[in-house]
């Protein structure tokens, strides 16, 4: 990075000195002899760093680093102390100050800590970009691929109303987030939302859960209570994890979606509610009504509008977003300053396949914070399966046990995914007849199916 780096100390040698070392590095040198002149340089133009001497006339250094951690709060200041001070330098860094050097300077250890500390800079003026561009519409949502900005264009589109919405995709994707997103941009936003992860709870109380209950409905019923649905009303209910619902809550939801009512547990009289539902299942809801397991009806009510979070590994372009959001939230959640992620990570995290999606990369990030010695992030912090996936192979993860004709599916999909939807390179690579191919994938709805996401 070509910084702009503001050096500021009383006394002309070292001043001088340090210009000539960090010019070198191309980095282009302010001056100022005190506190006072700093300011007015800071304020004319953009500082990325600022090595300042602690005592000085005027305005000293412990003064102009509190005016900085107050006005400017993302330069980061390396502070210079004399021999033997070493007091006064911790008190620095408890100030705010990112590092600090003792005089004499030792050139090689300026350098290092100078690229950190700018490293540590240009990771948050592309977060703060990154923030201000995209944090309005997004959220929390980090993304600038294709595949999520047609996502955001959904949610966009149907947040404002009041259509059901089901949220669809593998493990890991970020449901939950754009479920968040769709009630933030709802006119309900200011309303109750509620969530439920429906898997959690046994089919009893789930029930009593959605519904509420009264008093004696069965045993423990000590108090009569309201559901989440009487709780929700006038705003939003998310229903996770849809997929793994009873029959009996099939059918009782079913009719809340028709006619807005329902009985608690237990209950006699007829309660009325105005609810948003937004749904999320990781499994294929379509192939669970078409196997039986999910009520048609109930699919297509939930289903009036469809909004498909791909998965990563069809998304790279976000990867690099994400790594550096996470690094920042990461290191703060750890106390750590670590802003460098060499290259060869960098590869390794891109390359692989991220069969739990964000989370997975998330998680993956927190355990290198965690564990690094340092403040550079490098391969061997990975988590070991990440690191043998840079020479380029692709793996498919299948989960167990499994059915031979879903292996196959499998297969052909992630093939055509190695292709980027070319089928005649797919068939080959799969030594399969092109025909037999575009049988398969008429069987399984391809095309549907991308015409959604795509
Ligand atoms: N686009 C994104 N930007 C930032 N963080 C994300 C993004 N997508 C997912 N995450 C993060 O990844 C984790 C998983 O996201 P979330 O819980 O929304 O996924 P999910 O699809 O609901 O997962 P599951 O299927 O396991 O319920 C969370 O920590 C979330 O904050
Ligand atoms: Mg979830």
């Amino acid at each position: 990075m070509n910084a702009n780096i503001l050096i500021v100390d009383d006394e002309k040698n070292i001043r001088e000195g340090l210009r000539l070392v960090l010019k070198k590095d191309n980095h282009t040198v302010f001056l100022a002899p005190d506190g006072s002149e700093a300011i007015s340089i800071l304020k004319n133009n953009e500082i990325d760093l600022v090595i300042t001497d602690l005592k000085m006339p005027n305005m000293d250094g412990e003064n102009l680093l509190a005016y900085i951690m107050k006005d400017f709060p993302g330069i980061p200041v390396i502070v210079l102390t004399g021999h033997g001070t070493v007091e006064t330098a911790v008190k620095a860094m408890r100030d705010g100050a990112y590092d600090f050097l003792t005089k004499p300077l030792n050139i090689e250890k300026l350098s290092i800590i100078v690229e950190r500390a700018l490293s540590k800079r240009l990771l948050e003026i592309e977060n703060r970009k990154l923030q201000s561009k995209l944090s309005i519409y997004f959220g929390n949502l980090i993304g600038k691929s294709e595949r999520m900005a047609s996502v955001l264009n959904i949610v966009e589109q149907v947040a404002p109303t009041k259509a059901s919405v089901l949220v669809l995709g593998e493990n890991g994707v970020g449901k939950e987030l754009v479920a968040n997103l769709i009630k933030d941009l709802s006119t309900r936003n200011d309303k109750p939302f509620i969530k439920l992860h429906c898997s959690a709870l046994s089919e009893s109380l789930l029930e009593s859960e959605l519904f509420g209950h009264e008093k004696g409905a069965f045993t423990g019923a000590v108090k009569s209570k309201k559901g989440r649905f009487e709780l929700a009303d006038g705003g939003t209910i998310f229903l996770d994890e849809i997929g793994e619902i009873s029959h009996t809550i099939q059918i009782k939801l079913l009719r809340i979606l028709q006619e807005k009512t329902f009985e608690r547990v237990g209950g006699e009289s007829t309660l009325s509610v105005d609810v948003r539902i937004i749904a999320a299942t990781n499994r294929d809801l379509k192939k669970e009504v078409d196997e039986g397991r999910f009520r048609e009806d109930l699919y297509y009510r939930l289903n009036v509008v469809q909004v498909v979070v791909p998965p990563l590994r069809e998304r790279k372009d976000d990867i690099p977003l994400l790594i550096s959001h996470f690094l920042l939230e990461l290191c703060r959640e750890n106390n750590k300053s670590i802003f460098e992620i060499t290259n060869k990570a960098k590869n390794a995290l891109y390359n692989y396949s991220w069969p739990g999606n964000v989370r997975e990369l998330r998680n993956a990030i927190e355990s290198a914070v965690v564990l690094t010695k340092d403040a550079v992030i490098d391969i061997d912090d990975l988590p070991p399966h990440l690191r043998g996936e840079e020479d380029g192979v692709d793996y498919m993860k299948i989960k167990m046990p499994v059915k031979m004709d879903e292996i196959e599916k499998q297969a052909i999909l992630f093939t055509l995914k190695l292709s980027k939807g070319n089928k005649t390179m797919a068939a080959e690579l799969l030594n399969m007849n092109r025909k037999t191919l575009y049988t398969k994938l008429n069987e399984y709805e391809y095309e549907k199916h991308e015409a959604i996401i795509s």
